[in-house]
């Protein structure tokens, strides 16, 4: 078989970049390793930069979204007894929207299935040849027969534990990490959320947040310790210590009930550079990670996707190597500072295990300063909103 671009995962990364190429009338097998309902399973977040949402117009897969989602014109934060709000629209002109990720995929494999364009499922022992060869090509198992794919370009969207980063000989290739002493125990549940608002919040038995996915559905999390089971956390004990984290009176007005999903999140900064090597691309998980405070993951993918499409589509229409050439430099680019970001936001927001009597008056001099110095909410509003491509 032969494509264009073969497109290895297809979690948000992989299917929006197929879309978006098929759009262009540009060609693509997608590779995913797991099943649709499996893909779908997994819960998210759900806080998308208005640059996500015009991607997704883009893509033509915006309707639903523009139908049921939320826009947030801002966000609260609380420690101690304070609790503040930072206005992204008037700080920016931008709000944020919120949308899960769950149906932002649906929407994504539902349009992707349409365009009658392959997926394949359930693929097993992906290896990517020749990438820095011009002619690469991509073997895989499936359907109990081995399969070679060839193609002009490869894009790796498979995510944190997937092959195409690896393929990248590790002379080439330089990780930085930061593992964080601590995750966060998430619930969804079928109850109304506390607020309208985003609230995070900063208490002394550590971080809470209350977020929400629709008018009538929850994700409330609070940070844990990373041998918890959260198995052994009943609904009960989960909801007793979300409100002692959360302001008082959003504690008094609590709708609780019961959840319908639960589970432990580690956190993680880490980005692999380059993102391209020969005619490899990685694009979202496969390169980088973010701890989830500041909802920057899914935002991160878009804008690697970003990037990449306008190289694949100025590459294929005008013969022209520039995009692709400074591919892995733009992204890298915006990527460190979304990595800053989201370090600033847990360092502010977590209690941390050696955190001295100086770490918490320093933690609580930046809140303070955050909530009383307009050009400090400004810089937080700018990057929550998402910087520029
Ligand atoms: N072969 C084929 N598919 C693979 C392989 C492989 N060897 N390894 C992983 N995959 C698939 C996974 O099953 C998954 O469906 O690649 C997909 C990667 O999807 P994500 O992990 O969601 O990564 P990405 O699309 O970059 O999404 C970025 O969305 O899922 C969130 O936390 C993520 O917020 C981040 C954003
Ligand atoms: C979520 O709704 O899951 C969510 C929102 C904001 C974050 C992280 C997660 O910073």
């Amino acid at each position: 078989m032969r494509t264009q671009v073969a497109i290895i995962g297809a979690g948000p990364s992989g299917l929006l970049l197929a879309q978006l190429l098929h759009r262009k009338g540009i060609d693509a097998v997608v590779l995913e390793r797991k099943t649709r309902d499996y893909v779908l399973g997994r819960i998210r977040a759900g806080v998308l930069e208005v640059g996500f949402v015009e991607l997704m117009r883009e893509a033509g897969v915006a309707d639903r979204m523009e139908r049921e989602c939320l826009i947030h014109d801002g966000t609260r934060i609380s420690y101690g007894d304070e609790q503040f709000g930072i206005d992204f629209k008037d700080l920016t002109g931008k709000p944020v929207v919120v949308y899960g990720q769950t149906e932002l995929t649906r929407d994504l494999f539902d349009a992707r299935e349409a365009t009658g364009a392959p997926i394949i499922y359930n693929v097993e022992g992906v290896e990517i040849h020749g990438a820095d060869s011009d002619a690469p090509y991509v073997t895989y198992r499936a359907d109990g027969a081995d399969h070679r794919l060839e193609c002009d370009y490869v894009a790796g969207c498979d995510g944190f534990h997937g092959v195409s980063r690896q393929t990248i000989p590790a002379s080439v290739r330089r990780d930085y990490e930061k593992v964080y002493p601590f995750g966060w125990l998430g619930v969804l549940s079928d109850t109304p959320p506390v607020s309208d608002e985003l609230i995070y919040c900063n208490s002394e038995r550590g971080f809470a947040l209350c977020s929400m996915r629709s008018e009538t559905r929850s994700r409330y999390y609070i940070q844990c310790s990373l041998s918890d089971d959260p198995n052994s956390w009943s609904d009960a004990a989960f909801w007793d210590e979300l409100k002692r984290r959360i302001p008082g009176e959003a504690a008094d007005r609590l709708v609780t009930g019961a959840s319908i999903e639960k589970s432990i999140a580690p956190l993680r900064s880490f980005v692999s550079e380059p993102m391209r090597w020969g005619r490899l691309f990685l694009c979202g998980d496969a390169a980088h990670i973010v701890p989830p405070t500041g909802a920057k993951g899914l935002n991160t993918a878009a804008s690697d996707i970003h990037y990449l499409y306008h190289g694949l589509v100025q590459m294929f229409e005008d013969r022209d190597s520039e995009g692709i050439d400074h591919y892995s430099e733009r992204a890298l680019a915006r990527i460190w500072k979304a990595e800053r970001f989201s370090w600033w936001m847990t360092t502010l927001l977590h209690r941390f295990p050696e955190q001295s009597d100086f770490d918490l008056k320093m933690q609580r001099a930046e809140l303070e300063f955050l909530r009383e110095n307009r050009a400090a909410q400004m810089v937080m509003a700018q990057n929550y909103v998402g910087l520029p491509y």
